[in-house]
């Protein structure tokens, strides 16, 4: 009888803690990270941020209108020119603006130069935060400018950036570090 008592009562809680887990999986059911990378780099990071979530970046060259309907969209860009978009990103802008993001939190992450472009430093980001918020989503995963190095920055406000700012040219050595710290941000915010 006790013995019994006890089984049922394990059951119980394995039955609670399934119940808390398939709560956590559907609260974010589907990740999109989408990317413009010309030299590579973009699409490194990419991969890391994807691969923590569970699912493979998609290049916006490929990406579908359907691949924007996400819980999470995770947005990533390199600045060209003088704070230009990322080609891809350029002939392809219109997936993103054509789309309705109404209930979806996005995020941005960049790759720029900050010492050879230091007055355009990651400006991509900023054109991609404003593009995604008119079509009504939720930006999140702000981050601190503490560390950087540069004059200017469109993406850039009161100390902090509209997203995450990597530099493989003058920090790779902080790449990892900052994408598993943003990584943790997004999924607690
Ligand atoms: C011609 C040229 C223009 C660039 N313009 C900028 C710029 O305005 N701002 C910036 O932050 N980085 C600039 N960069 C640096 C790139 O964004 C950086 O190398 C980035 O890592 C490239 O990423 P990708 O390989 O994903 O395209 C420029 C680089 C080149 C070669």
């Amino acid at each position: 009888m006790r013995l019994r008592f006890s089984i049922n009562i394990l059951d119980y809680r394995f039955f609670q803690v399934s119940n808390e887990i398939t709560k956590g999986l559907i609260k974010m059911d589907k990740v999109s990270v989408i990317y413009g990378s010309t030299t590579g780099n973009t699409e490194s990071a990419a991969e890391k941020i994807a691969a923590a979530f569970g699912v493979k970046p998609i290049a916006i060259a490929s990406a579908s209108q359907e691949d924007f309907k996400a819980d999470l969209l995770i947005l990533g860009v390199s600045t060209w020119g003088f704070g230009d978009l990322q080609d891809d990103w350029e002939s392809n802008i219109a997936k993103l603006e054509g789309a309705d993001l109404s209930g979806v939190k996005a995020a941005i992450f960049g790759e720029g130069d900050q010492s050879a472009f230091s007055d355009t430093y990651c400006n991509a980001m900023a054109t991609l935060a404003e593009a995604v918020s008119k079509c009504g989503a939720k930006l999140i995963g702000r981050t601190s400018a503490e560390g950087y190095n540069f004059s200017a920055s469109t993406a850039e406000d009161n100390g902090s950036f509209c997203g995450l700012a990597l530099d493989e040219n003058n920090q790779p050595e902080l790449t990892d570090e900052r994408i598993s710290a943003w990584v943790s941000q997004l999924k607690s915010e």
